[in-house]
Protein backbone atom coordinates (compact mmCIF):
# COMPACT_ATOMS: atom_id res chain seq x y z
CA UNK A 1 0.00 0.00 0.00
CA UNK A 2 1.22 3.74 -0.75
CA UNK A 3 0.62 6.22 2.20
CA UNK A 4 -2.53 7.69 2.59
CA UNK A 5 -4.04 10.74 1.40
CA UNK A 6 -5.73 13.15 4.38
CA UNK A 7 -8.08 15.44 3.95
CA UNK A 8 -8.67 17.77 6.73
CA UNK A 9 -12.21 18.73 5.99
CA UNK A 10 -15.28 19.88 7.84
CA UNK A 11 -16.80 22.60 4.92
CA UNK A 12 -17.80 25.57 7.06
CA UNK A 13 -16.08 28.30 7.39
CA UNK A 14 -13.61 29.15 10.58
CA UNK A 15 -14.34 25.72 12.24
CA UNK A 16 -10.70 24.96 12.24
CA UNK A 17 -9.54 22.96 8.96
CA UNK A 18 -6.38 25.28 8.87
CA UNK A 19 -5.21 24.44 11.92
CA UNK A 20 -6.13 21.13 12.14
CA UNK A 21 -3.88 20.42 8.76
CA UNK A 22 -1.07 22.03 10.33
CA UNK A 23 -1.63 19.96 13.91
CA UNK A 24 -1.70 16.52 11.30
CA UNK A 25 1.62 17.66 9.44
CA UNK A 26 3.29 18.63 12.48
CA UNK A 27 2.30 14.54 13.62
CA UNK A 28 3.23 12.87 10.32
CA UNK A 29 6.94 14.57 10.03
CA UNK A 30 7.29 13.62 14.03
CA UNK A 31 6.72 10.23 12.72
CA UNK A 32 9.26 10.69 10.28
CA UNK A 33 6.77 10.70 7.21
CA UNK A 34 6.94 12.63 4.46
CA UNK A 35 4.34 15.08 3.48
CA UNK A 36 3.43 16.71 0.21
CA UNK A 37 0.61 19.37 1.27
CA UNK A 38 -2.25 19.79 -1.30
CA UNK A 39 -3.44 23.27 -0.52
CA UNK A 40 -7.56 23.89 -1.94
CA UNK A 41 -8.16 27.04 -0.58
CA UNK A 42 -7.15 29.34 -3.72
CA UNK A 43 -8.61 32.56 -2.36
CA UNK A 44 -6.87 32.19 1.36
CA UNK A 45 -4.20 29.91 1.08
CA UNK A 46 -3.21 30.15 4.42
CA UNK A 47 -1.56 26.54 5.22
CA UNK A 48 0.15 27.00 1.63
CA UNK A 49 2.03 30.54 2.81
CA UNK A 50 3.58 29.19 5.91
CA UNK A 51 4.77 25.06 4.22
CA UNK A 52 5.68 26.61 1.00
CA UNK A 53 10.04 26.94 1.61
CA UNK A 54 9.38 24.03 3.92
CA UNK A 55 7.94 21.12 2.26
CA UNK A 56 6.60 19.93 -1.31
CA UNK A 57 3.11 21.74 -1.48
CA UNK A 58 0.51 22.10 -4.61
CA UNK A 59 -2.23 24.81 -4.85
CA UNK A 60 -5.52 23.41 -6.74
CA UNK A 61 -9.02 24.77 -7.02
CA UNK A 62 -10.95 22.02 -5.90
CA UNK A 63 -14.31 23.32 -7.12
CA UNK A 64 -13.28 22.72 -10.47
CA UNK A 65 -13.31 19.33 -12.19
CA UNK A 66 -9.38 19.45 -13.48
CA UNK A 67 -8.46 20.27 -9.65
CA UNK A 68 -9.57 16.70 -9.23
CA UNK A 69 -8.00 15.40 -11.79
CA UNK A 70 -4.33 17.23 -10.94
CA UNK A 71 -5.21 16.07 -7.53
CA UNK A 72 -5.46 12.13 -8.56
CA UNK A 73 -2.25 12.74 -11.02
CA UNK A 74 -0.42 14.33 -8.50
CA UNK A 75 -1.26 11.66 -5.70
CA UNK A 76 -0.49 8.66 -8.57
CA UNK A 77 3.27 10.64 -9.39
CA UNK A 78 3.85 10.63 -5.49
CA UNK A 79 3.16 7.32 -3.84
CA UNK A 80 5.82 7.61 -1.32
CA UNK A 81 4.47 11.31 0.10
CA UNK A 82 1.45 11.32 2.46
CA UNK A 83 -0.68 13.56 0.85
CA UNK A 84 -2.21 16.14 3.04
CA UNK A 85 -4.82 18.35 1.69
CA UNK A 86 -6.20 21.22 3.09
CA UNK A 87 -9.79 22.22 2.35
CA UNK A 88 -11.57 25.44 1.41
CA UNK A 89 -15.36 26.64 3.70
CA UNK A 90 -18.03 25.43 1.11
CA UNK A 91 -15.90 22.71 -0.29
CA UNK A 92 -18.77 20.17 -0.24
CA UNK A 93 -19.95 21.69 -3.58
CA UNK A 94 -16.60 20.07 -5.17
CA UNK A 95 -16.56 17.54 -3.64
CA UNK A 96 -20.26 16.22 -4.71
CA UNK A 97 -19.72 17.36 -8.21
CA UNK A 98 -16.38 15.41 -8.30
CA UNK A 99 -15.48 13.54 -5.45
CA UNK A 100 -15.69 10.85 -7.89
CA UNK A 101 -12.85 11.11 -9.49
CA UNK A 102 -10.71 10.78 -6.26
CA UNK A 103 -13.31 8.11 -5.03
CA UNK A 104 -13.30 5.89 -7.98
CA UNK A 105 -9.45 6.12 -8.34
CA UNK A 106 -7.98 5.02 -4.84
CA UNK A 107 -7.71 1.16 -5.35
CA UNK A 108 -5.21 1.79 -8.58
CA UNK A 109 -3.60 4.82 -6.74
CA UNK A 110 -3.39 1.96 -3.93
CA UNK A 111 -3.80 4.43 -0.89
CA UNK A 112 -6.27 4.85 1.56
CA UNK A 113 -8.08 7.96 2.21
CA UNK A 114 -8.31 9.27 5.72
CA UNK A 115 -10.90 12.07 6.17
CA UNK A 116 -10.89 14.16 9.35
CA UNK A 117 -13.91 16.10 9.51
CA UNK A 118 -13.09 19.49 12.01
CA UNK A 119 -16.64 20.48 13.68
CA UNK A 120 -17.79 23.32 15.89
CA UNK A 121 -20.68 22.61 18.11
CA UNK A 122 -23.49 23.84 15.53
CA UNK A 123 -25.98 21.13 13.34
CA UNK A 124 -24.88 22.51 10.02
CA UNK A 125 -21.14 20.56 10.25
CA UNK A 126 -23.22 17.11 10.67
CA UNK A 127 -25.41 17.60 8.23
CA UNK A 128 -22.43 18.55 5.93
CA UNK A 129 -20.75 15.36 7.06
CA UNK A 130 -23.38 13.39 6.20
CA UNK A 131 -23.37 14.74 2.46
CA UNK A 132 -19.59 14.50 2.69
CA UNK A 133 -19.63 10.62 3.25
CA UNK A 134 -22.19 9.70 0.53
CA UNK A 135 -20.21 11.46 -1.76
CA UNK A 136 -16.75 9.86 -0.90
CA UNK A 137 -18.01 6.48 1.00
CA UNK A 138 -14.49 5.41 0.28
CA UNK A 139 -12.78 7.28 2.80
CA UNK A 140 -12.18 6.53 6.48
CA UNK A 141 -13.86 9.81 8.18
CA UNK A 142 -13.15 10.62 11.59
CA UNK A 143 -14.95 13.51 13.30
CA UNK A 144 -12.31 16.52 15.57
CA UNK A 145 -14.52 18.46 17.81
CA UNK A 146 -12.20 21.02 18.00
CA UNK A 147 -11.69 21.88 21.33
CA UNK A 148 -11.50 25.56 20.88
CA UNK A 149 -15.18 25.52 20.38
CA UNK A 150 -15.62 23.98 23.92
CA UNK A 151 -15.09 20.89 25.97
CA UNK A 152 -16.10 17.28 24.69
CA UNK A 153 -19.06 16.78 26.54
CA UNK A 154 -20.48 20.28 25.30
CA UNK A 155 -20.47 18.66 21.44
CA UNK A 156 -23.72 16.94 22.66
CA UNK A 157 -25.27 17.65 19.10
CA UNK A 158 -22.29 14.98 17.87
CA UNK A 159 -22.19 12.94 20.96
CA UNK A 160 -25.68 11.71 20.85
CA UNK A 161 -26.11 11.87 16.97
CA UNK A 162 -27.22 8.90 14.86
CA UNK A 163 -24.33 10.32 12.36
CA UNK A 164 -21.58 9.39 15.23
CA UNK A 165 -22.95 5.66 15.01
CA UNK A 166 -22.84 5.66 11.55
CA UNK A 167 -18.86 7.21 11.76
CA UNK A 168 -17.58 4.66 14.28
CA UNK A 169 -19.81 2.01 13.14
CA UNK A 170 -17.28 2.62 9.49
CA UNK A 171 -13.82 2.53 12.11
CA UNK A 172 -14.13 6.52 12.05
CA UNK A 173 -12.97 7.53 15.56
CA UNK A 174 -14.61 10.67 17.42
CA UNK A 175 -11.47 12.44 18.68
CA UNK A 176 -11.19 16.30 20.45
CA UNK A 177 -9.03 18.43 19.08
CA UNK A 178 -6.76 20.67 22.08
CA UNK A 179 -6.95 24.15 22.32
CA UNK A 180 -3.67 26.34 21.85
CA UNK A 181 -3.59 29.52 23.47
CA UNK A 182 -4.91 32.51 21.29
CA UNK A 183 -1.80 34.59 21.18
CA UNK A 184 0.16 31.56 19.68
CA UNK A 185 -2.22 30.56 17.38
CA UNK A 186 -2.05 34.40 16.16
CA UNK A 187 1.69 34.06 16.14
CA UNK A 188 1.30 31.60 13.55
CA UNK A 189 -1.52 33.49 11.70
CA UNK A 190 -0.13 36.90 11.69
CA UNK A 191 3.78 35.91 11.29
CA UNK A 192 3.21 33.22 8.86
CA UNK A 193 5.13 30.95 11.19
CA UNK A 194 5.41 27.33 10.50
CA UNK A 195 5.53 25.41 13.60
CA UNK A 196 9.02 24.59 13.21
CA UNK A 197 10.03 27.88 12.53
CA UNK A 198 7.76 29.39 15.34
CA UNK A 199 9.47 26.83 17.62
CA UNK A 200 12.76 28.64 16.81
CA UNK A 201 11.42 32.03 16.62
CA UNK A 202 8.92 32.67 19.49
CA UNK A 203 9.76 34.21 22.93
CA UNK A 204 10.45 31.27 25.67
CA UNK A 205 6.75 31.38 27.05
CA UNK A 206 5.26 31.31 23.59
CA UNK A 207 7.47 27.85 22.58
CA UNK A 208 6.64 26.64 25.62
CA UNK A 209 3.02 27.07 25.46
CA UNK A 210 3.12 25.59 21.63
CA UNK A 211 5.20 22.38 22.99
CA UNK A 212 2.35 21.75 25.37
CA UNK A 213 0.14 21.63 22.54
CA UNK A 214 2.05 20.22 20.16
CA UNK A 215 1.91 17.15 22.72
CA UNK A 216 -1.63 16.88 22.69
CA UNK A 217 -2.05 17.23 19.30
CA UNK A 218 0.16 13.98 18.33
CA UNK A 219 -1.60 12.43 21.33
CA UNK A 220 -4.96 13.12 19.44
CA UNK A 221 -4.08 12.67 15.47
CA UNK A 222 -1.56 9.80 16.17
CA UNK A 223 -4.23 7.54 16.48
CA UNK A 224 -5.35 8.38 13.20
CA UNK A 225 -2.12 8.03 10.46
CA UNK A 226 -0.90 5.26 9.65
CA UNK A 227 2.71 4.54 10.14
N1 LIG B 1 -7.82 24.50 18.45
C1 LIG B 1 -7.60 25.81 18.27
N2 LIG B 1 -6.75 26.47 19.08
C2 LIG B 1 -6.53 27.79 18.90
N3 LIG B 1 -7.11 28.55 17.97
C3 LIG B 1 -7.99 27.95 17.15
C4 LIG B 1 -8.28 26.55 17.25
N4 LIG B 1 -9.17 26.25 16.31
C5 LIG B 1 -9.43 27.38 15.64
N5 LIG B 1 -8.73 28.41 16.15
C6 LIG B 1 -8.75 29.81 15.68
O1 LIG B 1 -9.95 30.03 14.94
C7 LIG B 1 -9.67 30.65 13.70
C8 LIG B 1 -10.18 29.78 12.56
O2 LIG B 1 -9.38 28.61 12.49
P1 LIG B 1 -8.92 28.01 11.07
O3 LIG B 1 -8.34 29.09 10.25
O4 LIG B 1 -8.10 26.82 11.35
O5 LIG B 1 -10.35 27.62 10.51
P2 LIG B 1 -10.72 27.17 9.02
O6 LIG B 1 -11.81 26.16 9.14
O7 LIG B 1 -9.51 26.79 8.28
O8 LIG B 1 -11.30 28.53 8.44
P3 LIG B 1 -11.57 28.89 6.87
O9 LIG B 1 -12.90 28.29 6.54
O10 LIG B 1 -11.59 30.38 6.87
O11 LIG B 1 -10.45 28.29 6.08
C9 LIG B 1 -8.17 30.89 13.63
O12 LIG B 1 -7.93 32.25 13.87
C10 LIG B 1 -7.58 30.06 14.73
O13 LIG B 1 -6.58 30.76 15.39
MG1 LIG C 1 -8.72 27.34 6.44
Amino acid sequence: MNNPIYVSGGSKGGVGKSINTMGLIHTLRSADQEVLLIESDTSNPDVWKLYKDEIKTELIDLDDANGWIDLVNICDMNPSLNVVINTAARNNRGVTAYGETLNNTLQDLNRNLITLWVINRQRDSLELLKEYMDALPNSVVHVVRNGYYGEERKFELYNESKIRRSVEDKGGKSLTFPELADRVSDDLYSKRFSIDRAMKELPLGNRAELTRWLSEVRKVLGEVIDG
